[in-house]
């Protein structure tokens, strides 16, 4: 069942929409494979049906979009919000994300991330917006910082991903202002 309002998004390259149950295959040739979800915390997909699980059960529970390749017209990552485990009173998100490997250090993700933050900021109205990741994530740490997310501090023994490996947490955030004043200087292009 549809929680939230999710818009179309056009950037460059790519298009964010809203999840189908369709997508399951797509999700499933990029989330079987070892390199994309344990890093961000996730098990590999074991079948189709488990893809297609994560679509209505986490996907569409929540504001994500699917990010489909323009070209190809195929689904090839994830991107949206949750709620800011670490600021429950403020008017706060966190975004996640994550991408099939066939596309990594194209730019695609930073690409998809601006319109997201942009989204965060002038339709919800956030007034912070967090992002977290592990320490040997260098590919996110990069997007993050490529956003101009500022750097919070690292929480040791943290978190506890899906095979029980214990990890670090890298914190993040972009505050209103700075998202105004990053605009201001030309931040949009990508
Ligand atoms: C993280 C991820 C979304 C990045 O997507 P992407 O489209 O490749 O990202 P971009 O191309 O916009 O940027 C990647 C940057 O990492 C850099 N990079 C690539 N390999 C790197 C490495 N080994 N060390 C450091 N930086 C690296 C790239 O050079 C690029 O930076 P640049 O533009 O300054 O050259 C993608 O790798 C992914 O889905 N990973 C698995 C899931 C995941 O980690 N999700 C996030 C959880 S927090």
């Amino acid at each position: 069942m549809k929680k939230y309002r999710i818009p179309t998004i056009e950037t460059k390259r790519l298009t964010l929409r809203m999840w189908s149950k369709k997508d399951a295959a797509d999700l499933y040739e990029y989330a079987k494979n070892p390199n994309v979800g344990p890093i961000a915390g996730w098990k590999p997909h074991s079948d189709q049906a488990e893809s297609r699980f994560i679509i209505s059960e986490v996907f569409l529970q929540k504001m994500a979009w699917a990010i489909v390749d323009k070209d190809t017209g195929k689904v090839i990552g994830s991107i949206g919000f949750e709620d800011d485990k670490f600021r429950p009173d403020i008017h706060s998100r966190e975004m996640g994300y994550s991408l099939s490997e066939d596309f990594w250090g194209k730019g695609l993700m930073t690409e998809a991330a601006k319109k997201i933050i942009q989204y965060a900021f002038e339709v919800l109205g956030l007034d912070i917006l967090s992002i977290t990741t592990s320490e040997d994530n260098l590919r996110s740490r990069r997007v993050i910082e490529k956003c101009g997310f500022e750097y919070e501090g690292t929480l040791r023994y943290a978190y506890k991903i899906y095979d029980g490996t214990i990890e670090e947490i890298r914190c993040y955030s972009m505050m209103r202002q700075e998202y105004i004043d990053m605009k201001k200087r030309g931040w949009c292009d990508v």
